[in-house]
């Protein structure tokens, strides 16, 4: 059962263009279980419908401190019985309110008469998100202990592209889930890999594959915001999520190494990495000089580190690989799943647009060990990561 079932959750909405995203959030709380009460600012009625929240949600909308005879002080009594107040979106004036303590509206009464958590998904244009007096209300607001969904990355109102936007809705569901303490993964050890793998030719070059880590990224946060500990074991540390333990590695025998210390005690291991198959049996220690003539560089195989965890696998630890093909998709990813000992691969056909290596966007297919496949249609890559926890977790249980 969804640990959001049952609970009360207030879902402010302000008047940003990421209102509309709200909507989906707001459908996904409630048919998690979640007793949603909606509450509209001025700017959240100009972007979206209030018919569309009463409709959606468990209640209908309120929209002013005023409006209810029958709930003359309603912002306590909605304030003092919410599990959580959800500002989605949060715009650049909600937060300053926040900051200040400004009763300004109902959301900011109400947000003022709870005990209960906040958690605040910012939207704006990057400019805004920028300023120093956003970030600095952001800043003090976190230190009163607000929970923040960071902003994404991607496409903006008005065809911009920068950082601001609002992260999808299930990113937002799983940190509300999360923050409820009923995150599905609290406590348990999350081993994830990610990248490529660099195997050095001479002390300058190096052999290394087109992964971006993205997918990885977006496993390890996802089973974070599940409540998770996990540990990132990447090549690509500078795009790695807050909120996780990271191991920087460069080479497949660094990688194995820390691979290997951290799996044994971990209930979940994700090797989304593109490991190397080969590397220079002989790196120069300088760099090789041209005058000296194409070098002969003679390959040899590195360890296959998921091979070696499977066939260490711990009772009540599940193993997920990856498999990135370009022909006969589904049979060569079920000859690595049998072959590795695993309990789900995570399959893509990396000839087709948009998917896999540098994308932000990826399909796949799931095949676990008794037998079953998912399809998982063109989608983010958080979404993805989502998809292939939701299929470990149903398998384990
Ligand atoms: N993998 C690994 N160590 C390696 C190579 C791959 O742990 N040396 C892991 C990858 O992280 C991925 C899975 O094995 O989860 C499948 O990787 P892939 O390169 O597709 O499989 P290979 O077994 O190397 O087969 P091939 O390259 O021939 O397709």
């Amino acid at each position: 059962m969804s640990s959001l079932a049952g609970r009360r959750i207030v879902l402010g909405v302000t008047g940003g263009i990421a209102a509309y995203k709200a909507v989906e959030v707001c459908r996904r709380l409630v048919d998690a279980g979640a007793h949603v009460v909606p509450i509209l600012t001025s700017g959240g009625r100009r972007m979206v419908g209030e018919t569309t929240f009463s409709a959606l949600a468990s209640e209908p909308v309120r929209t002013s401190l005023f409006d209810d005879p029958e709930t003359p002080i309603p912002h306590t009594t909605i304030g003092q019985s919410a599990d959580l107040i959800l500002v989605c979106p949060a715009t650049a004036r909600v937060l300053s309110d926040m900051r200040t303590g400004r009763s300004a509206d109902l959301l900011t009464a109400t947000i003022l008469a709870t005990r209960a958590p906040v958690m605040v998904c910012p939207a704006m244009h990057t400019e805004m998100w920028e300023q120093p007096s956003v970030q600095e209300n952001l800043a003090v607001l976190a230190d009163r202990g607000v929970l923040i969904v960071a902003p994404e990355s991607g496409q903006l109102a008005g065809g911009d592209m920068g950082h601001g936007r609002l992260p999808e809705s299930a990113t937002v569901l799983a940190a509300v889930e999360a923050a409820l303490g009923g995150g599905e993964l609290l406590g348990q050890k999350v081993l994830v890999s990610a990248g490529g793998t660099r195997e050095p030719i001479d002390a300058v070059r190096y052999i290394a594959n087109r992964s971006s880590g993205k997918q990885g990224n977006a496993v390890a946060a996802e089973a974070a915001s599940r409540g998770a500990d996990v540990v990132l074991v990447t090549t690509q540390p500078n795009s790695a999520p807050t909120g996780v333990r990271i191991i920087a590695v460069e080479t497949a025998a660094e990688m194995a190494a820390a691979c290997e210390l951290e799996a044994p005690d971990s209930a979940l291991v994700v090797m989304a990495a593109a490991v190397a198959d080969f590397r220079p049996a002989e790196p120069a220690d300088g760099k090789l000089k041209k005058v000296d003539g194409a070098p002969a560089v003679v390959l040899v195989p590195t360890i296959d580190i998921l091979a070696t965890l499977g066939a260490a696998k711990p009772a009540g630890q599940t193993l997920i690989g990856f498999a990135a093909e370009t022909d006969d998709l589904v049979t060569n990813a079920a000859g690595k799943l049998a072959r590795k000992n695993l309990d789900l691969i995570v399959a893509n056909d990396v000839s087709k647009p948009n998917v896999g290596f540098g994308h932000s966007t990826n399909e796949v297919v799931l095949l676990l060990s008794d037998g079953t496949r998912h399809d998982v249609p063109l989608s983010d890559k958080r979404e993805i990561a989502c998809a292939v926890l939701d299929a470990a977790l149903g398998y384990r249980s």
